[in-house]
């Protein structure tokens, strides 16, 4: 028998087996069409099953069909320890320790789009490899009160720089195979009443300022989940709102993956049918600790919703929307046998959590070139404080890690110094002596028996021997402190850290401060202090990344992603009163009066307070020089566009990086416009005495404001100014158009 026979006979044999393999199996088949297979062989109990958990991080696959089970993980800057099936207590695993990222707080500081790539491939990949389907961050709500609790967890005031980092961070966690889940959508800008605020804006801050960032997520990220938020716009729930879900995010931004709820983000099962919601999650939780057990069947989405199906109140075309986006989440992560593999606790996410940090770290002030160290052989240097020592991956409520390792600033201080130099350490204050969060203990403890004056005599004396005394210290993701579930109820630093910084730099005139926090906090000793420097939550490789900094190995080029306000007073959202900050037990109208002056676009538009230090703000060791900016005008593209060139020079002695920005001034409008608003921005690192080129296309878009009324983003005619900027309040030069 000839081979062709052969080879005729067996595929013959087989032909049958090939066309046996279903549609929705078929990876050579479009996506679209393996969702409609699929959902066409699911039963009405299979469908209403996938729609909803069925334990506290999970929703049913389609055993019978073979679809998996869908497992979400918090959080945005590292993959959550375990629980147990439907608790919020630790599983007690011992292989889910993770690696802990920066805040994404330090990513936006990096003003880096790199930055923002390696980090959502880098967490992906844990993600991937704990077998996750979701990772539920990045989180992007606008930072518009210094006193909201998860501000750590999001990307500063900005909607351009938000809208600009979010997206390589979605890519790069879905390249593994795992969907980005971009929270919380929207408008949940503080913590106190965050289940019952019902926040009243007008449509073009909301399209100007909030939306920016989602919609940059959805239509160049691609993401493929959206997490509804607690709070209520136009007195509907977030997490089924037909104006955010069904008429923006599907209507007019073409979204196409899941709608996900908060957990406990659910609240009426006509709302949730009608109003855009695909996968209820943590009903009857507040999201931290509290839980109606095995409640699962009596979700919104769950048998209620069967029930008005079987008794013909309602049909199946809404349950059809939703199961096809839950299909298309799975098709494109568990159902994916090409996806990545993914990794853990690997070098490489070190060495990412280490760079992050290092190009996130804000020097705020460096008067005398006190920094970077210049330490000599035999000196001391006296570290203060209990952030040098205390355990920072913990806390803040659901971003809180159980980590593999976690670098102390005083470990990474010693690690970098000790062997030329004596690092003596002095407590200085007692903060949070707690050493449990969301179920992770931490193993430290922190307890203190001397009285707060004697913390503070037992520096200074040591203070005054030191050649550095550097004090480590801030806020601490404890409750009210830059934690989830809380606001902080005030500017200033807690503990009476103030005192002690204080009295520390009377004992030593080379003193630094580092503080570490995810707000913006009132410095009143600023003058008295020559070097500060802004260190975030860094994760596990804080204490590396802060002695790269101090010690001149890692240049500092982080700037500033929100205002440091000198006073609350200073803030809109609190001059213009409607930020309470009282809990209640009902309903609370917040109104954003503020409107579209968020941040800089404030301290632009009004002359009186000057911010501590301004959005955009961050210095470097060594300094950079702009040329003039010049517009190409015979390059004015037809629509209107042109191009703003400017040349930017290392002078200084060393390498170093320099983030220029890029603002935009409409002169005359029929409206009132900020002064300036960020519409680009690119880091460029030159070498001592190199000169680079920078060049940004500023288009129709960029001119554009938000015309509520004809409901569409429209660029008037007239003159334009473009500013060229190291900071908001550091205008290098400024070049103007006409638009026709
Ligand atoms: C929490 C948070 C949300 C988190 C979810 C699961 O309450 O609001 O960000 O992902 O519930 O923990």
């Amino acid at each position: 028998m000839k081979l062709i026979h052969i080879i005729a006979g067996l595929a013959l044999a087989t032909a049958p087996l090939a066309a046996q393999v279903p549609v929705y199996l078929d990876e050579t088949k479009p996506i679209e069409d393996r969702v409609e297979d699929a959902l066409s062989r699911m039963t009405l109990e299979e469908k209403i099953a996938v729609i909803h958990a069925q334990s506290k991080f999970s929703s049913r696959g389609v055993p019978r069909l073979g679809i998996p089970e869908i497992w979400t993980t918090d959080g945005p800057h590292g993959i959550r320890a375990e629980v147990l099936w439907d608790e919020w207590d630790q599983a007690g695993w011992t292989n889910d320790s993770c690696v802990a990222f920066p805040a994404l707080t330090c990513l936006a500081a990096t003003w880096n789009e790199d930055m923002s790539l390696l980090y959502g491939k880098s967490i992906g990949e844990e993600a991937r490899y704990r077998n996750k389907a979701m990772l539920l961050g990045p989180g992007v709500n606008i930072y518009r009160t210094p006193l909201n609790g998860r501000n750590f967890e999001y990307m500063g005031e900005d909607p351009y720089l938000a809208a600009t980092m979010v997206v390589p961070y979605v890519k790069g966690v879905q390249s593994n195979g795992v969907a980005a889940c971009v929270k919380h959508f929207a408008l949940n800008n503080h913590e106190v009443n965050r289940y019952n605020t019902n926040v009243i804006v007008d449509d073009r801050t909301l399209y100007e300022i909030y939306l920016p960032a989602f919609k940059a997520a959805v239509q160049e990220g691609g993401a493929w989940a959206i997490m509804g938020s607690y709070n209520l716009y136009k007195n509907q729930a977030c997490c089924h709102n037909e104006y955010l879900l069904n008429d923006i995010l599907r209507g007019e931004w073409g979204y196409d993956g899941v709608v996900v709820s908060d957990w406990g983000g659910t609240h009426d099962t006509d709302e949730a049918i009608h109003n855009g919601l695909d996968m209820e999650f943590g009903s009857w939780t507040n999201g931290l600790s509290e839980g109606a057990s095995n409640a699962y069947d009596s979700y919104y989405l769950a048998l209620p919703y069967l029930n008005k199906i079987r008794s013909g109140e309602v049909g199946t075309e809404e349950l059809d929307a939703k199961v096809r986006n839950v299909l298309r989440l799975a098709f494109r992560t568990v159902m994916n046998r090409n996806r990545p593999l993914g990794s853990l606790c690997s070098d490489a996410h070190y060495a990412a959590a280490r760079q992050i940090a290092g190009e996130g770290i804000v020097l705020l002030k460096n008067d005398a070139d006190l920094l970077p160290m210049e330490v000599k052989k035999g000196s001391t240097i006296l570290v203060v404080g209990e952030n040098a020592v205390k355990m920072m991956t913990v806390g803040g409520g659901s971003s809180s890690l159980k980590v593999q390792r976690e670098i102390s600033p005083l470990e990474g201080i010693r690690e970098r110094f000790g062997d030329i130099a004596e690092v003596v350490y002095e407590r200085g204050y007692v903060g949070d002596t707690g050493g449990e969060y969301n179920g992770v203990t931490t193993g430290q403890d922190l307890s203190e028996s001397r009285s707060a004056g004697q913390l503070i005599a037992d520096a200074v004396a040591r203070a005054r021997e030191a050649d550095y005394v550097i004090f480590i210290g801030g806020l601490n993701k404890s409750n009210q402190q830059d934690c989830e579930g809380a606001d902080r109820t005030q500017l200033g630093l807690p503990y009476g850290q103030d005192q002690v910084i204080e009295a520390l730099a009377e004992a030593n005139e080379n003193l630094i401060v580092v503080n570490i926090s995810g707000n913006a906090v009132a410095m009143p000793w600023v003058e008295e202090v020559p070097a500060i420097v802004q260190a975030w939550y860094i994760g596990s490789e804080a204490g590396h990344a802060i002695a790269d900094v101090l010690s001149g190995d890692v240049n500092p080029s982080g700037k500033l992603p929100f205002t440091f306000p000198a006073r609350l007073e200073d803030v809109p959202a609190h001059i213009m009163g409607e930020y309470t900050g009282i809990a209640s037990a009902d309903t609370v109208d917040i109104e954003y009066k503020d409107g579209i002056y968020v941040g800089y676009r404030w301290t632009d538009l009004q002359k009186k307070t000057k911010p501590l230090f301004a959005f955009g703000h961050g210095l470097s060791y060594t300094s950079f020089e702009y040329g003039k900016p010049v517009i190409d005008k015979d390059e004015m593209n037809m629509d209107g566009s042109v191009t703003v060139r400017v040349s930017v020079t290392n002078t200084g002695d060393r390498e170093g990086k320099e983030i220029v920005q890029m603002y935009v001034g409409d002169r005359k409008a029929s409206v009132e416009r900020p002064v300036k608003e960020l519409k680009g921005f690119k880091k460029v690192s030159l070498a001592p005495g190199e000169t680079t080129e920078v060049s940004f296309t500023v288009d129709k878009e960029d001119l554009s404001y938000f015309d509520a009324d004809r409901h569409e983003w429209v660029a008037e005619p007239g003159m334009f100014d473009i500013y060229v900027a190291a900071a908001a309040d550091d205008v290098r030069g400024k070049v103007s158009f006409e638009l026709k």
